[in-house]
């Protein structure tokens, strides 16, 4: 095991099972974080007060894992992913490059969840179902949000606080509410998108005809009705409708 000795960072942050953990030496890990056997940390990675990170996590560069979150068993993590104070991240969650998860959040794993078989045993490994979530590059989960499990959260869409998601987030898209349900679109920045025409955030079903914009960086987007998602136009792309 690798890590840097920092402040009142430890230099053997605790280990369970038989491979230790592979920490950056770049990276910081705060005495108190719990980083279990066969856990990879990547450059510049920060994880801060009783943080615990089990079994087998893979966690990028430029991460930063705040105070009392839970990495579970096998979950990857992308680079430059922030987990706020507090947020759960369960087994079968991948995340992806440039994600925010807020504090509180709660990223399930069982859809139909049991703690007993139907006859009253307690329920093992084989008894349960991991329904995975994905959380795609630039998304951003809410304070206190709840994604329920076998959802996936789209590019840079961005779910709102105390939402609770049963469905398949769009990219862009902006959903809110228990349970949560599309309010509008969001840019690459985290700007909602305006439609021109009113001066106002576009609807969450714009006309296809509609240019949305971001009156902060300027980006384009456009409607695509069918796959109900929306695409950023750019000068070369030749993009067509998403499958
Ligand atoms: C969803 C969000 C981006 C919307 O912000 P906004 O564009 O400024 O939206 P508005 O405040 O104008 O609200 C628009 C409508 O949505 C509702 N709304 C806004 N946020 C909501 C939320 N999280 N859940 C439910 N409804 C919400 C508003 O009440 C309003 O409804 P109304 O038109 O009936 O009055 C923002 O409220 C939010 O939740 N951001 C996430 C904050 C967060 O968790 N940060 C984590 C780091 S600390
Ligand atoms: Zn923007």
């Amino acid at each position: 095991m690798r890590n840097a000795k920092q402040g009142d960072e430890q230099a053997s942050p605790a280990t369970k099972g038989s491979l230790e953990p592979v920490i950056d030496p770049s990276a910081r890990v705060h005495a108190t974080a719990d980083v279990e056997a066969d856990v990879t940390v990547g450059p510049r990675t920060s994880i801060w007060h009783r943080a615990q990170i089990r079994v087998g996590a893979r966690i990028g560069a430029d991460c930063v894992i705040g105070r009392d979150s839970f990495i579970d068993e096998g979950v990857t993590l992308g680079d430059r992913v922030k987990v706020q104070n507090l947020a759960l991240v369960y087994h079968g969650v991948t995340v992806e490059d440039g994600v925010f998860i807020g504090p509180n959040a709660i990223l399930t794993n069982d859809r139909y969840p049991r703690a007993i078989t139907a006859t009253g045993e307690l329920a093992r490994a084989d008894d349960w179902q991991v329904s995975p979530i994905t959380l795609r590059h630039g998304s951003s989960i809410g304070a206190g949000a709840v994604v329920v499990a076998g959802t996936d959260v789209g590019r840079f869409a961005t779910v709102g606080a105390g939402a609770v998601v049963t469905r398949d987030v769009p990219d862009h898209a902006l959903v809110v509410g228990n349970p949560a349900r599309r309010l509008g679109w969001v840019c690459a920045c985290g700007n909602r998108l305006n439609d021109p025409r009113t001066g106002k955030p576009a609807p969450a079903t714009p006309e296809a005809t509609d240019e949305l914009r971001c009156v902060v960086c300027e980006r384009r987007f456009q409607y695509f009705p069918d796959a109900e998602t929306i695409r950023e136009q750019t000068a070369t792309a030749n993009q067509g409708a998403p499958a």
